[in-house]
């Protein structure tokens, strides 16, 4: 037996128990005539004495060999610590080693695998394993297990069923480019990897199963930011004969199961916010609840003045910094640099101060009074001892900067609390967008999401009016969820495709077999898909998921571990009839 107790359970009530530990060596302190080793498991750690006095002198000198990370099993009588060590929950006990087993030795690892380690990044990704062995990585894994755990518990409570899907198959449209496979049994074809079980699930639904989910990876071939992953996994659900109302239901059921289980967090219904009101209160579709710092519109008082900037902008929109009119000058001035760097896009920002006894000092008191300053102090809701910064120009732009400035000056702040926990429902999103670049409309959220009822008649006048049934979940201005009330006849699905774009033959050719399903008594059906790493990112107080993740990709989608992705030999090409000439590579 490798061991009668982990290294994390030891107490006093141990105390003169013969027990066998295994682990490995966290470090040792060699006195001469007695040694200490820390023993580490992924439950703890416990102290070792191998003492002159009380051990066999084979075991000591077996003890002086020991180096980091050597892998040792022990076995020895618990005893009471002379100087215990309140920081550890065995730190009242020892164990003084009779025997002592070298199961394996190591390298010295090139980083410290401690809490705070000397290690970057980049060594750390290319050792992954001697990472997890450290406790911050450590828990975040073992804390995403509880997450998942948690979700499968309350899910097959209510009836739902796991049902897994396949990840060979043919492009699902998410909005990413796919990751492609290609067959060696059908030469000059190929697979797609699935970047979400969407239409499965769909067919699923036609095939009666009701309620069903999958905690499935899922993998988009998209840039990568802290919250993206190329291969990620969702929390994938779908339900048969449910309205919006239902699904929401139930999705944030799931939500407050999670927050009180993990944090004994409790709360009220969440609030829902409409797609409109989300973007004109915080130029986001996934705003963050946690503060204020609501945007204040200010075309009414800030246009038709002597000021030309604000007179040619679509909208001029400002938000109040709580305690910024303490600011300096050259802090305002960096604050100033911060919007115009090209990431955030501004042309200039102009800004209030709002003095303790009421007054106003502006950047513009050349075109502005106090008067017209008291009413913009009115509109961002400011109070005396605020900033006021004001944005102007192209109304999507200009809501995406100052929701940039928002989420910038909260975070620095310390408006962004990680253990407060506010989600929300953003609903009524439109159902198309333009993509500005090619002036045409694609699916805001994908194909199969249906209009509002009564809408479909308005997509052929006004494209970009029609409100679809879809919904986002938002946590802590992360967007963790999001889904929609499907459209399910052959009819609709066929007039969605043409509006998109679509010709009647590629839309049979790609998504010909959902249409065949919507033939056979398809149920009105709906769904959501959480993304499982940022939820468990954020209710972990965090928001880049790679910490989650075991073994993640880093910035450019490469595993520096394994390192891939790799080349091919010519052999393997040639199997699969990719004709790539290796030489000019
Ligand atoms: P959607 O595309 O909104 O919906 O994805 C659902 C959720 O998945 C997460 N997510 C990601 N997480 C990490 N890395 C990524 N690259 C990534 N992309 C998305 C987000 C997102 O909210 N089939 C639909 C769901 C449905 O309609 O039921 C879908 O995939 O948290």
């Amino acid at each position: 037996m490798y061991r009668t107790h982990t290294c994390g359970a030891l107490r006093t009530e141990d105390i003169n128990k013969e027990v066998t530990l295994s682990g490995w060596v966290q470090k040792t302190r060699d006195k001469g005539f007695m040694i200490w080793v820390d023993l580490r498991d992924r439950y703890g750690i416990t102290q070792l004495i191998f003492d002159e006095s009380r051990t066999d002198k084979a075991q000591i000198e077996k003890a002086k060999t020991l180096g980091r990370e050597f892998v040792i099993q022990v076995t020895g009588t618990v005893i009471e610590r002379e100087s215990k060590n309140k920081n550890i929950p065995t730190g009242d006990i020892e164990v003084l080693v009779s025997e002592l087993n070298i199961l394996n030795t190591s390298e010295v690892p090139p980083f410290t695998i401690e809490d705070e380690t000397d290690g970057g990044e980049d060594i750390r990704m290319k050792y992954r394993y001697l990472d997890i062995r450290r406790n911050p990585v450590k828990e975040s894994l073992i804390f995403r297990s509880k997450v998942t755990n948690e979700v499968r518990n309350y899910l097959a409570n209510q009836d739902f069923i796991e049902v897994e899907t396949p990840y060979l198959i043919k492009s699902t449209p998410e909005g990413a480019r796919d990751f492609v496979v290609p067959s060696r049994m059908n030469e000059g074809q190929f697979y797609a990897l699935p970047q979400s079980p969407q239409t499965f699930k769909q067919l699923l639904m036609v095939g009666g199963m009701d309620k069903y989910f999958q905690i499935v990876k899922c993998f988009r071939d998209e840039d990568l930011r802290a919250d993206r992953q190329p291969e990620f996994t969702q929390i994938d659900c779908e339900m048969a004969f449910v309205e919006q109302e239902d699904i929401l239901n139930v999705f944030e059921g799931l939500t407050k199961h999670l927050l009180k289980k993990l944090h004994n967090f409790e709360i009220e219904n969440f609030p829902r916010m409409t797609f409109d009101h989300a973007m004109k209160t915080y130029g986001n579709d996934k705003p963050d609840i946690r503060f204020g710092m609501e945007f204040g519109e200010l075309n009414e008082v800030a246009k038709h003045k002597e000021f030309k900037v604000f007179n040619s902008a679509e909208l001029v929109v400002g938000i109040a910094v709580p305690g910024g009119a303490s600011y300096t000058r050259k802090e305002i001035d960096k604050l100033i640099d911060w919007v115009k760097r090209p990431q955030v896009g501004a042309l200039g920002m102009v800004y209030v101060k709002c003095n303790e006894d009421g007054s106003f000092k502006s950047s513009v008191d050349k075109f502005y009074n106090q008067e017209d300053l008291a009413k913009w102090a009115e509109a961002t809701g400011a109070n005396p001892g605020d900033l006021i910064c004001v944005l102007s120009g192209d109304t999507n732009k200009v809501r995406a900067q100052l929701s940039a400035l928002r989420m910038e000056l909260a975070e620095r702040l310390g408006l962004r609390k990680p253990n407060e926990f506010a989600p929300l429902w953003v609903i009524d999103f439109p159902l198309l967008e333009l993509d500005e670049e090619t002036g045409h409309y694609h699916a805001m959220h994908h194909p199969f999401t249906s209009p509002k009822p009564g809408q479909l008649e308005l997509l052929d006048t006004d494209p970009g009016a029609v409100k679809a049934n879809a919904y986002d979940l938002v946590l802590n201005g992360n967007e963790i969820g999001g889904g929609s009330i499907r459209i399910f006849d052959k009819d609709t699905q066929s007039i969605m495709f043409k509006h998109l774009g679509f010709t009647e033959e590629e839309a049979k050719a790609q998504f010909g077999f959902l249409m065949d399903a919507f033939e056979y008594g398809a149920p009105p059906h709906g769904g959501l898909a959480f993304g499982l790493d940022r939820l468990v990112a954020i209710l972990g107080g965090q928001e880049t998921i790679r910490d989650f993740i075991a073994f993640p990709k880093n910035n450019s989608g490469r595993d520096v571990m394994i390192d891939a992705p790799a080349a091919l030999n010519q052999e393997q090409l040639s199997e699969l009839n990719i004709a790539l000439d290796l030489k000019e590579q």
